[in-house]
């Protein structure tokens, strides 16, 4: 009695169990809720059940391919990015300026405010990115229906105004969408850089690739980025050696099962257990990924 039950994972099936085809059972912890509630609210990251499918429903116009494949901001971001770095020293630290572009990125794309730096301790950080966007969402959800009709269905305010008129629910979906954009994406091109810097043979496909598919001053569009797949493979390269998301976390909204390891007998949960999937661990696992530990040679995918 009122002892909590673990399991760790990092057994592909239980993955898959746990985060598709037994989404329904499984949740965020109270805990998790109360930990995440001054940041992301009633966010799809700290809603479970039918709120969690509503608020999904929410999100996804928000990054709809049709958004996405604009990439004149991700250009201006990446120009902005690169003027700082020519601008420095020979060594930079690229964290740092590798943070600020996801989170410029990830901002502009969401609301057009000026870049969300937030200083500070956690509230005050909160509180100024909620200032930053207010104007923003205030103006949306104000919007009335002869001007929406004006707007184009993938203008940001067009489509948060069709989503909720309800400040706080906009709120916490943008801040959410923010948090999800940000620091996966800034964690994942520091990591890639430091991977690849390792390996001049891999630096040099990519710039070859990147010329041979770009010329030296072509604007990417969306329909190039497909045939860059040398890149490719070094992104998804880093996400398995170094994932941003190294761990992830669930509990079971109700008894249930998920299959056990291989040749072995399905686990029984109880409600109330908690999950931890180790997406780092089962990344690194030698059965599942042979010869593929160190970064060396991304082709190894191709
Ligand atoms: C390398 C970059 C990225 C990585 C590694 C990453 C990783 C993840 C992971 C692991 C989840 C699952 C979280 C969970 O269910 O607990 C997730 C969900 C999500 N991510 Fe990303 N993400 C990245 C970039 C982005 C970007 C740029 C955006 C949007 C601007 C975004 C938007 C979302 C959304 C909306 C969800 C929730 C999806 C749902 O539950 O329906 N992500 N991401």
């Amino acid at each position: 009695m009122g002892q909590k039950r673990v399991l760790v994972t990092r057994e592909p099936e239980q993955f898959k169990a746990i985060l598709a085809t037994k989404f329904d059972s499984f949740g965020h912890c109270p805990q998790w809720h109360k930990l995440w509630r001054p940041f992301l609210g009633d966010g799809i990251f700290a809603t479970d059940g039918q709120q969690l499918q509503h608020r999904r429903w929410m999100v996804r116009p928000m990054v709809v391919k049709n958004r996405l494949s604009n990439l004149i901001l991700f250009g201006a971001y990446a120009n902005k990015l690169l003027s700082k770095l020519l601008a420095q020293a020979a060594t930079v630290d690229l964290k740092d300026p590798f943070y600020r572009w996801a989170l410029g990125t990830t901002t502009d794309f969401l609301l057009p405010v000026a870049p969300l730096i937030p200083k500070g301790d956690y509230y005050r950080a909160i509180r100024k990115m909620e200032e930053s966007m207010e104007p923003f969402l205030a103006g949306a959800i104000a919007l009335v229906e002869s001007e929406l009709e004006k707007l184009s269905q993938s203008d940001m305010q067009f489509t948060i105004a069709r989503i909720s008129k309800d400040p706080k629910t906009i709120r916490d979906q943008v801040m959410s969408v923010l948090l999800a954009g940000r620091d996966t994406t800034a964690a994942t091109m520091s990591w890639a850089m430091y991977g690849i810097s390792n390996y001049p043979a891999a630096w040099a496909r990519v710039r070859r690739e990147v010329f041979d598919v770009l010329g030296p001053n072509e604007k990417p569009t969306y329909e190039a980025l497909e045939d860059l797949k040398y890149v490719k493979n070094v992104i998804d390269k880093t996400m398995r050696l170094l994932p941003a998301v190294l761990v992830n976390m669930r509990q079971a909204l109700e008894t249930t099962t998920i299959p056990g390891a291989p040749g072995e007998r399905d686990i029984v949960l109880l409600q109330g257990d908690r999950v931890t999937i180790n997406t780092l661990g089962m990344h690194a696992r030698r059965d599942l990924y042979p010869r593929r530990r160190r970064f060396a040679d991304p082709a190894i995918y191709l």
